[in-house]
């Protein structure tokens, strides 16, 4: 689904350069959610922007589906963010002013779905995301946990095969995070219509309840056990 070859990406120039990848291989199968860990600063963002079509890297190559890209300008890579790639952020966001159901249908309208489908595909993903009955509340009437499954059926009434998700738990409480993790199981494990999602977590409690963990660290990836994770959190603590 999701294959990533020798990518590298340096941020300044001359003798301030920074090397922050060092060419990262890895995959990603069609149902798998994977979550990535590594210390503050290690890239983790930079790394989902470059998946996500928002940034190029120096070199290497992504292919997603059956669309390489990798190298290319944001300009030059429109269709992975309109039609291969959703994101979830961790400050979730949501147009304060538009109810849920306004926020899914409006994102949708945005990348030309016509209104009356958009307004059936929201519906569809909030009542998938256990907010059928919320619909109507704005922002501000939703709790934290709430207002991510918002934004979770915003990400996926689009439709698109891969979601990247950066710290989508950090703004919420155990158990709020622990249920947008179950969610994200419930997406990616879906029969019918799997999904692939890629969560940065610094938390190595979720990161341990996904598919699979990755460490990224000195610019690469390596696959990861719970042990070593809690090793090089440098925002965990040990219990
Ligand atoms: N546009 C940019 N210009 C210059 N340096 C950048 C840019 N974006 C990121 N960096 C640097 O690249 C490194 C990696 O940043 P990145 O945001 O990817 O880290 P991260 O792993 O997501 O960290 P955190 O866990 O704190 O979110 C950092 O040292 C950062 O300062
Ligand atoms: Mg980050």
């Amino acid at each position: 689904m999701l294959s990533i070859n020798g990518l590298t990406k340096s941020f300044g120039t001359g003798s301030g350069k920074l090397h922050v990848l060092k060419g990262i291989d890895m995959n990603i199968k069609s149902g798998e959610l994977v979550a990535l860990m590594g210390p503050s600063g290690c890239g983790k963002s930079t790394l989902l922007n470059i998946i996500g079509g928002l940034m190029p890297a120096d070199s290497g190559q992504i292919e997603l589906v059956s669309r390489k890209y990798g190298l290319k300008n944001p300009s030059s890579v429109v269709d992975v963010r309109r039609n291969l790639v959703g994101w979830i952020f961790q400050d979730f966001h949501l147009l304060d002013h538009l109810s849920a159901l306004d926020n899914v249908s409006m994102a949708l309208e945005i990348s030309g779905v016509p209104s009356k489908e958009a307004e059936l595909r929201a519906v569809t993903a909030l009542e998938k995301v256990n907010l059928g009955d919320r619909m109507h509340h704005i922002p501000d009437q939703l709790s934290g946990g709430q207002q991510q499954r918002v934004a979770i059926a915003r990400a996926i009434a689009g439709h698109r095969p891969l979601l990247l998700a950066d710290e989508p738990t950090g703004n919420l409480d155990i158990s709020s995070g622990a249920e947008v993790l179950q969610l994200f199981k419930d997406l990616c494990h879906d029969e019918e219509n799997p999904i692939s999602i890629l969560m940065v977590t610094h938390d190595p409690e979720l990161a341990s309840n996904a598919d699979r963990m990755l460490l990224l660290n000195d610019g690469k990836t390596q696959a990861s056990d719970i042990r070593s994770a809690w090793g090089l959190d440098d925002e965990g603590e040990e219990e």
